[in-house]
């Protein structure tokens, strides 16, 4: 496995790869791998004949007063991890490297950004955009890979390639969850161990959300005031941010749960904001 600090270097042995005929695939991160990051370099990896991944904690997906400042890192550790998931190359760029001047442009996609995350985080997206555009325009894989734990995310970035014709497939991945239900997420270490427990009742409020519409397809209100009281009761430390169920393609907000739909929500613990969300298929309901 190699290193690149600079765009060249990635962009050199991205074509040397593409002069051999082989495939490229990418995973692009901020560090503080965990197995959910891993999966997705190892879907990279049984996809694509050369895999890159990037590690590149982006500022300008923090605002003011967010934990840019606290957000975990671990490059050796990292590094050590995409070498055993079969990673190819590692691109480790600076944030000099990245953003280089006064940059005038940036990506910004509507409607998908202004709800769940976006509410309560309104210029996140357009970092997120404008630096995964930039990174795929780096890289030019063939097939990029993301997580459906950062649900929304992927939607967006999914619009975005299709809207600005960039050449990569978009691959969404699975949750990878941690023994007890929890989504890994590099912020869980950062939960004092009252907060770690307690931060499982959002995968367990999901899944009862997840049975009760299987079982009745009772309104979205009532499925959302559930899940609410289920968290304040089990989550004391969580402050909930959203809970929303919405049509995992537009991301509006449904009223009924006949059709397929996701359950998304984010809680605030003290040094951590969680996020999380299942999918629940359209059943025949289930007498
Ligand atoms: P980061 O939070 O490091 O996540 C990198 C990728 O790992 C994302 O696609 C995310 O959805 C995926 N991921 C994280 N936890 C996961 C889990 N438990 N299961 C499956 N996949 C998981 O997302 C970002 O970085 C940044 O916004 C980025 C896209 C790199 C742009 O800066």
């Amino acid at each position: 496995m190699k290193t690149a600090r600079t765009i060249a270097e990635v962009r050199h042995a991205v074509s040397t790869a593409r002069a051999q005929g082989l495939s490229v695939g990418f995973v692009p991160t901020m560090g503080g791998l965990h197995a959910g990051h891993i999966s997705l370099v190892e879907a990279a990896r049984r996809a694509c004949d050369f895999v890159v991944v990037s590690i590149f904690l982006n500022p300008t997906q923090f605002a003011p007063g967010e934990d840019l400042s606290t957000y975990p890192q671990s490059l050796e550790a990292d590094l050590a991890s995409c070498d055993a998931a079969g990673a190819d190359l590692v691109f480790i760029p600076d944030v000099e490297t990245m953003y280089p001047g006064n940059a005038l442009t940036t990506v910004s996609v509507s409607q998908l950004t202004d709800t769940l995350c976006g509410q309560s985080r309104p210029t996140h997206f357009d970092g997120v955009c404008t630096v995964v555009t930039k990174l795929l325009n780096i890289v030019a894989p063939d097939k990029a890979f993301f997580g459906r734990k950062d649900f929304q995310q992927l939607t967006i970035i999914t619009r975005m390639v299709a809207d600005l014709d960039i050449p990569v497939q978009i691959v969404p991945c699975p949750i990878v969850r941690e023994s007890d239900g929890l989504a890994m997420s590099t912020r869980n270490q950062r939960l004092s161990a009252e907060s770690r427990a307690q931060a499982v009742s959002l995968h367990a409020a999901l899944t009862e959300a997840r049975d009760q519409i299987r079982q009745s397809h009772s309104p979205a209100t009532e499925i959302i005031d559930a899940i609410e009281a289920y968290i304040r009761l089990n989550a004391p430390d969580g402050e909930i941010d959203y809970i929303q169920i919405i049509d995992p393609e537009t991301l509006c907000d449904v009223e009924t749960t006949d059709n397929g739909v996701l359950i998304a929500l984010a809680v605030k613990f003290p040094g951590a904001r969680l996020i999380d969300n299942m999918l629940v298929d359209s059943e025949p309901r289930s007498q």
